[in-house]
């Protein structure tokens, strides 16, 4: 693996948020700021990132190399317009690749480690199917997308629940009776008798129980996530007082501490860029999302490898401040 690239997952648990339209613009202004990026449309099934991008659906992508078995992976990555800027395009082109075997997912993993750049940013597809479970955990601090609506801020949290049961389950998949163990309580349906809630303290201590070597390993494994949310779409900062009933439910049900990362407010540029296949933040650069991505991008360049001290409070003010020039 190039150990300079920083692979950063972009992923949302309900789909339509906006992950596309950011992965793409996100690529951009960290090519503007002059570091190579390679941004890979890994919404297999739903491939889409090229009109984000403002370019043909007439590249092979990644459906043709899994399909081909002659392709070279490394063919597949075209220049963009943008300088600075690759594109690995998905399966605009190729039906059924929404379903990829195991070995398919392991080659294409293996191939993605090895893409040469600074950044590479994923656009995953929405949702929690094992394909894009397993995406998300190409790295430790990966983006999670959401609006400010209750299903999408739900399905958020539902996504994390998800991809944090199946790091345990990949975690104890060498102890057969502890796996067997995760799988059948994973499988008990909720009825009155067995109301304690499935949280990730719940199965360490359960692992613990079993096997403690393997339960202290997890909670350090654990322990190294830490997703990077933004919020899309938003009207007002005040929105953003969600923020400590969500860090409470993180930390309680799945030990997890999250980077309040971004905020996009909801603009009329982005929809008017979508429909005209144009480029968000070259077309509109003095937008307030152009603004908004263009914040992310520093942010991401400055720290994306340290935890965020304050970053609600922090990210609370941001927005107030954005919101003041809007
Ligand atoms: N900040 C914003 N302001 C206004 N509209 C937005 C904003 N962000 C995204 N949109 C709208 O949301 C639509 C969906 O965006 P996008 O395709 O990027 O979402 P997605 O999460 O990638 O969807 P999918 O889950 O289907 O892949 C866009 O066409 C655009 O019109
Ligand atoms: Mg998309």
């Amino acid at each position: 693996m190039n150990s300079k690239a920083t692979i950063i997952p972009v992923a949302s648990g309900k789909g339509g948020v906006g992950k596309s339209i950011f992965a793409a613009n996100l690529a951009i202004a960290l090519a503007q700021t002059g570091h190579s990026t390679v941004v890979a449309d890994l919404d297999l099934g739903g491939s889409n990132l090229y009109t984000c991008l403002g370019m043909p659906n007439k590249y092979p992508g990644i459906g043709d190399y899994l399909k081909s078995g002659v392709i070279e992976f490394s063919d597949l990555i075209v220049q963009t317009p943008i300088p600075n800027l690759k594109f690995l395009p998905g399966d605009g082109r190729t039906p059924f690749t929404a379903n990829i075997s195991y070995e398919q997912r392991l080659r294409l993993i293996q191939e993605i480690k090895k893409i040469s750049a600074r950044y590479i940013i994923l656009d995953l597809g929405a949702g929690t199917m094992f394909n894009t479970l397993n995406f998300y955990g190409l790295a430790y601090k990966g983006m999670m997308i959401t609006t400010f609506e209750t299903p999408s801020v739900m399905n958020l949290i539902m996504f994390l629940r998800n991809f944090m049961f199946r790091v345990i389950s990949n975690g104890v998949r060498h102890n057969r009776k502890v796996l067997d163990m995760l799988i059948a309580t994973f499988q008990q349906p909720m009825t009155a008798s067995s109301r304690e809630p499935l949280t990730v303290p719940h199965l360490l201590k359960k692992i613990k129980e079993m096997d403690p070597g393997a339960a202290a390993q997890l909670q350090k494994t654990c322990s190294y996530y830490r997703p990077r949310i933004i919020f899309n779409m938003g009207d007002h900062p005040d929105e953003l007082h969600i923020l400590k009933k969500l860090d409470t439910a993180l930390a309680n049900g799945l030990s997890l501490t999250a980077d309040w990362f971004g905020f996009i407010f909801f603009d009329d540029a982005v929809r008017r860029s979508a429909k005209r296949k144009e480029i968000l933040i070259v077309k509109y650069p003095d937008s307030i999302a152009a603004e908004n991505i263009r914040r992310i991008a520093v942010r991401v360049a400055k720290s994306w490898d340290r935890p965020i001290p304050d970053s609600a409070q922090r990210l609370m003010e941001d927005a107030r401040k954005q919101y003041r020039k809007k």
